[in-house]
């Protein structure tokens, strides 16, 4: 019997069904009147008008896309001028616009792992980075999270070129990793250390600097970082920061770079407003992470199991990935958005909650959405 080139699809659907992992989605109105605790809009900049004003300009002025490649047409004066501010203000030598994060840890892990490498990789790092490495003619090996010891008996053991790559603060739990004892396990090998600041960046550091830059890292020649656009600076797209050479290498090497349409421009001038928006408001930081801080202090005052946030991710645990859905879901039905995070996203099998705070909630509101939060608690 003949069959349709799809139909293994339906098997696969079923046991998703049955584990209860089906995910759909849920488009959002515009003007939905629930306050949202789930987006990594950190710094309450996506809808700024100083942020949609320097996107709507930016589309005025240059079109509505990028036109082609970065390498052919699609590099306008803007991303130009991204580059040079967003370097500057994080540290580094030099910066590179990708169309997304994503994109950027691709080319940062493909171009900087070569074959005959080795990649020293996380256990809780993001997705975008476990393909990366995928993707990477380097050997992976994978290490115990949050562990210099481990990573440095994995340089120690391969000898040749080495690169550490880490997620600066972790998006399941919001820890951050212990940058200074990784920088020193590279520097004792030789191995470069490729940072993902997504989390970090308009959060961490003096002004919102980054964690490399509070970690005294940022600018160092064996250093990279790679930041997304999409939270803090309110827009979208993502960039690579690090020395010049490593910049240029990357023009000529990353196939996310070369062979993907530039960011469009008006996500260009967005981040821009955005970045500029952050230098002339430092505060917006520190707002962000006392935010968290607050959040976590009156969860676990009231018993909730949460770990201590390093940014403005706060994951409170849930008994069971049914208690966790059913939590997130009373929230919305109260008017409060949540993330909901249950296995196999989270490599530990530990289902959570998880609330990102932001630089502009008001008091009125975290008082609202602890109130919530705690009302809709599932019982042990
Ligand atoms: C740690 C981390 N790295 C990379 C990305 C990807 O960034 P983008 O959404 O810009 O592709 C994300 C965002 O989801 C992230 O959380």
């Amino acid at each position: 019997m003949s069959r349709a080139p799809f139909d293994w699809i339906d098997g696969e659907s079923e046991r998703r069904e049955r584990a209860g992992l089906v995910r759909t989605l849920r488009p959002r109105a515009a003007d939905q009147d629930l306050l949202d605790l789930a987006s990594n809009d950190y710094l309450g900049l996506t809808r700024h008008p100083a942020v949609t004003g320097g996107a709507a300009e930016a589309a005025h002025r240059w079109g509505a896309g990028a036109t082609g490649s970065r390498l052919v047409t699609g590099t306008t004066a803007l991303h130009t001028e991204l580059e040079r501010e967003l370097a500057a203000f994080c540290g580094f030598e030099a910066a590179l616009v990708f169309s997304s994060g994503y994109a950027a840890n691709l080319a940062a892990l493909t171009a900087l792992g070569p074959h005959g490498s080795l990649i020293v990789s996380d256990a809780g790092n993001h997705a975008s980075i476990v393909d990366g490495c995928r993707l990477a003619r380097a050997r992976t090996e994978v290490v115990p999270h949050a562990s210099p010891e481990a990573v440095r008996k994995a340089l120690e053991t391969h000898g040749g070129p080495g690169l550490v790559v880490s997620d600066s603060v972790f998006s399941v739990d919001g820890d951050a990793a212990p940058l200074t004892q990784l920088a020193a396990a590279c520097r004792e090998f030789g191995a470069a250390l490729v940072v993902d600041d997504a989390h970090g960046l308009g959060v961490l550091g003096e002004g919102g600097r980054g964690a490399l830059h509070a970690a005294g890292l940022a600018g160092a020649d064996d250093v990279v970082a790679t930041v997304t656009l999409s939270k803090s600076l309110g827009s979208q797209g993502g960039a690579v920061l690090g020395p010049a050479r490593v910049v240029r290498h990357l023009v000529n090497a990353a196939r996310t770079f070369i062979f993907d349409t530039g960011l469009a421009p008006a996500a260009v001038g967005g981040a821009l407003a955005a970045l500029r928006h952050l230098r002339a408001e430092p505060e917006l930081a520190a707002r962000a992470r006392s935010v968290a801080a607050e959040l976590h202090g009156r969860l676990t005052a009231a018993g909730h199991l949460a770990v201590r946030p390093d940014a403005a991710v706060v994951s409170v645990r849930a008994p069971s990935p049914e208690a966790a859905v059913a939590w997130a879901a009373d929230c919305r039905a109260a008017g409060l958005v949540v993330g909901c995070f249950r296995p196999p996203s989270v490599p530990d099998g530990i289902s959570r909650i998880r609330l990102t705070a932001r630089a502009d909630l008001t008091e009125r509101q975290i008082d609202s959405a602890v109130g919530t939060i705690l009302r809709t608690a599932p019982t042990a």
